[in-house]
């Protein structure tokens, strides 16, 4: 089965928490965008929805197609929050950021009650870290920001490159106007270790790693969906 399709899969099923009147954290990424594509087909059907969006790129989309729109600054408590992720690991564990949007997406799921994720089964793994972990920095004293997380990682034992993230030859600006380093320290095993030693540096703004937050993932195969619950 193509990728898109199991997308389309997941994303379906997550339409299937969505209840008319909720206020709604809305993901980003292509498996977010694809419930975004079905949940407007539902809106333009009736129902009564408000989105907060965690990307330009996704606000974008939802004004496009007709979903209603809030900011958390309105609607500062979410019942639920669907998102993709670019890993899923023990206990609902994720890794995000591939799209660069995990701050506002890490904002927006710790002010929703649920937060649903939806991917394809390639994501789900035993060990988080196969996909480089992106840590959003501030800009300012970026060398020494990267130096004291090379310097935390090798603490917990993690080594590996820790690479700026571009986009056209230019660093990647996130929605926040901060930027993005990818560090593929390989395995994470104590990702709460990690998580903490990160905040503790005070040029890395968020990191990655979604600990605690996801309750449901919505993993499409070829085999069909398969639900995990936390
Ligand atoms: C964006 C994200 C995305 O949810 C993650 O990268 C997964 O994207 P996709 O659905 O395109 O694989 O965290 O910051």
């Amino acid at each position: 089965m193509d990728p898109r399709t199991l997308k389309i899969k997941a994303a379906a099923e997550a339409l299937t928490y969505v209840k008319d009147g909720m206020r709604l954290g809305i993901g980003t990424g292509s498996t977010a965008e694809e419930f975004v594509r079905l949940l407007a087909e539902k809106v333009a059907a009736g129902l009564d929805v408000i989105g907060v969006p965690t990307s330009e790129r996704t606000a974008a989309l939802c004004q496009e197609l007709g979903v209603k729109l809030t900011t958390l600054e309105e609607t500062p408590v979410l019942d639920l929050t669907i998102d993709g992720a670019d890993e899923i690991g023990p206990e609902l564990a994720l890794i995000k950021g591939g799209g660069g949007a995990l701050l506002r997406e890490k904002i927006v799921a710790a002010a929703s009650a649920q937060m649903v994720v939806i991917a394809d089964e390639s994501k789900n793994v035993d060990t988080l870290g196969r996909f480089p972990l992106p840590i959003e920095v501030n800009r300012f004293g970026l060398a020494a920001t990267t130096i004291a997380i090379e310097k935390a990682a090798s603490d917990l034992d993690l080594s590996g490159s820790i690479t700026l993230r571009m986009t056209g030859g230019e660093a990647f600006v996130t929605d926040g106007g901060h930027l993005i380093l990818d560090a593929s320290f390989g395995r994470i095993p104590d990702t709460r270790a990690l998580s903490s030693a990160l905040h503790a540096i005070p040029g890395v703004v968020e990191h990655g790693l979604f600990l605690g937050l996801a309750r449901v993932a919505i993993l499409a195969g070829a085999d069909g969906i398969r639900t995990r619950t936390q």
